[in-house]
């Protein structure tokens, strides 16, 4: 039986990455759905400074999602609060890469990495309540309602906890 392809790879951003990241941080299609309609309009400077500040620092994390039809896909991110206790995820695909399980790919490497380093106790992610695929993606990686979380109004926080994440990564399958 042939071995499946996977759908795509996730890696360590780099400096190389950061035209690609532009590009989708100032596509209206992609950042709508994260309260930017008009896109996020960074400039190539701006986002150099973005990279400075993340690249030095331990407690973040950015991932490049890649298939092997599509070139550049997207990114997630993720970021713990100095106590370790919670992190917040991003993921964000370009639309040409949505809808064939590269979110769930992004999103699980960045978990299996928060929670495989002992990086945070949980992740936290606060979608607006109409971001339908968002929702359905991350009730699909464990996350469910945090009654204590407080976003923007319309948002909803979901968060998944390491000990939860661990026992979904352990079950066959
Ligand atoms: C959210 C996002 C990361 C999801 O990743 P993805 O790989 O595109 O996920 P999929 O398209 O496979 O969809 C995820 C699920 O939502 C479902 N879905 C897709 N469109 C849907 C819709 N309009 N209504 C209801 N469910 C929908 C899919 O069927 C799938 O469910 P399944 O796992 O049961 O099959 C991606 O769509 C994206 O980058 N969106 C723009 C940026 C964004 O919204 N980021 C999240 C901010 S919180």
């Amino acid at each position: 039986m042939p071995t499946p392809t996977p759908p795509g790879t996730v890696r360590p951003t780099t400096p190389a990455d950061l035209p690609d990241l532009a590009r989708l941080w100032n596509d209206a299609a992609v950042m709508r759905h994260v309260g930017f309609p008009d896109g996020l309009g960074i400039t190539a400077d701006d986002l150099g400074r973005w990279w400075d500040a993340l690249d030095g620092d331990p407690r973040r994390r950015h991932l490049t999602i890649e298939a092997p039809d599509l070139g550049y896909c997207g990114e997630a991110h993720d970021r713990a609060d100095p106590a370790g206790e919670t992190a917040t995820v991003d993921i964000k695909l370009r639309p040409a890469a949505q809808g064939r399980g590269l979110g769930a790919l992004g999103l699980s490497a960045a978990l299996d990495e928060l929670f495989g380093r002992d990086l945070a106790r949980r992740a936290t992610v606060d979608p607006h309540r109409d971001n339908a695929p968002a929702l359905r993606l991350y009730e699909r990686l464990g996350f469910r309602p945090d009654p204590e979380g407080s976003t923007a109004e319309g948002h909803v926080v979901l968060a998944v906890t390491a000990a939860a994440w661990a026992a979904r990564s352990a079950r066959p399958g």
